[in-house]
């Protein structure tokens, strides 16, 4: 992998932008979710693939308006990531809804709204079945007991994780769907997010197929997100080549077996945005120390908060310098506790002034982002066809104060 910034973002000037709309500045790159898009797709053989982005990555509007005219259908996990799909022109039938230990409240909202719906607990797959009977159609999340994934935090499949139903719990899955006729059109699980192994895929497709079995009416099974995407140089990334023909095969033969053409669905967040994003931030100070020196930063973990929080590398290079010479550097935040970005870090040689680029910062950055030190939430602009479009504007003092009132004391 190549980790200077690809596709049209070249043909644009990060330091021009960062002049344009002042720094720092989430940049995506519309070209590179959808070669992404492409090569994912272009990877399977099956009768019918559907990939539902998992918007949690990245709601912008524009971006999801982008992503499902390159022919995605979207997965949510809140109400607001539905309604904010819809607000972006997407159609409820297209909408996929994934939650995980929500109110019953909130899942008939959804219903309502005529979104497809997992269910991830027996407690509201038995309040579905006495409220609607057959008449909506579900998914059921499965855990399958696979541990898998980049760390804990992300690993969502194996046994001590909160997410799904147990394999273990079939039975009285079954016992529920047919008291209440309920109409199961789909089985979904998702391991965890930057799956080293791609052969967990093939492991977890057996389990979903056995699980399949027992249920006759199956429309799709879905495989979730979790496709390994680089964020340093050599990075071990999901082969895609040799996973694409492996589970085609596998799920093919399972449709014979199953008498029915099923539909192959995944879930990808960070395979389609994360490598098209990145986090542009200015350098406030060069601080050597007898111990380091420190480049510190007009951001923090407010704005990325992956390597504090999940011990994450996030690739950093010196747009202002590039063909200098590298030095080492901890480059940090501007938060008031330790926000480290990288210690001791080779990056092009910084002065104060430069506009550092953080890569992958495409997923999960901005919507982990927060208010934290009372600071605005960057402004987000997209690249497409060579132009830039502001696609969120920055935050304001106005915005962090907006729904506050003043208690007259
Ligand atoms: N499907 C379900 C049900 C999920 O929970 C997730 C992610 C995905 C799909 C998409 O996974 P992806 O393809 O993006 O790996 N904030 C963490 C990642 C948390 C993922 C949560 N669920 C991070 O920044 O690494």
């Amino acid at each position: 992998m190549s980790n200077s910034a690809p596709y049209s973002i070249q043909r644009v000037n990060p330091i021009e932008l960062c002049k344009k709309y002042d720094s720092p500045l989430y940049v995506y790159d519309a070209d590179k979710i959808a070669y992404q898009y492409e090569k994912l797709t272009s990877a399977f053989d099956v009768k019918t693939l559907k990939i539902k982005y998992a918007c949690k990555a990245l709601t912008n509007l524009s971006i999801l308006k982008y992503i499902h005219k390159l022919g995605a259908d979207i997965d949510t996990v809140s109400i607001q990531e539905i309604q904010l799909a819809m607000k972006s022109g997407i159609a409820p039938k297209n909408i996929f809804y994934t939650p995980n230990g929500v109110s019953f409240d909130e899942m008939q909202q959804a219903i309502e709204l005529g979104v497809f719906v997992n269910v991830d607990n027996i407690s509201t797959l038995e309040k579905l079945g006495e409220k609607y009977g057959s008449s909506i159609p579900v998914c059921l999340r499965i855990n399958p007991h696979i541990l898998a994934g980049g760390n804990l935090k992300i690993s969502t499949g194996h046994i001590n994780a909160k997410f799904g139903i147990s394999i273990h719990q079939m039975n009285e899955v079954l016992d529920i769907v047919n008291k209440y006729g309920i109409d199961v059109q789909a089985l979904q699980q998702h391991t965890g997010s930057d799956l080293l192994d791609a052969d967990v895929f093939l492991k977890v497709a057996e389990i979903l197929f056995d699980t399949a079995k027992k249920f006759k009416n199956l429309k799709a099974l879905d495989f979730g997100g979790g496709f390994k995407v680089p964020y340093k140089e050599g990075d071990i990334t999901t082969n895609l080549d040799d996973l694409g023909p492996k589970i085609s095969n596998r799920f093919n033969a399972f449709c014979e077996e199953y008498g029915k053409e099923l539909e192959l669905w995944f879930e990808p967040g960070k395979f389609l945005v994360s490598e098209s994003g990145y986090l542009l931030a200015s350098v406030n100070v060069v601080k050597p120390t007898p111990t380091t020196t420190f480049i510190q930063l007009d951001t923090g973990l407010n704005h990325l908060i992956r390597p504090m929080f999940y011990d994450a590398y996030h690739h950093i290079t010196n747009i202002s310098n590039p063909n200098a010479e590298k030095k080492i550097y901890s480059v940090v935040g501007y938060i008031c506790e330790t926000d480290t970005f990288a210690w001791e870090r080779p990056v092009e040689e910084i002065r104060e002034g430069d506009i550092l680029a953080f890569h992958n910062a495409g997923a999960y950055a901005i919507m982990m982002a927060s208010n934290y030190n009372s600071r605005p939430r960057p402004a987000e602009v997209l690249i497409y066809e060579g132009k830039d479009y502001l696609i969120r504007e920055r935050e304001t003092l106005e915005d962090l104060m907006k729904g506050q009132t003043i208690v007259d004391f």
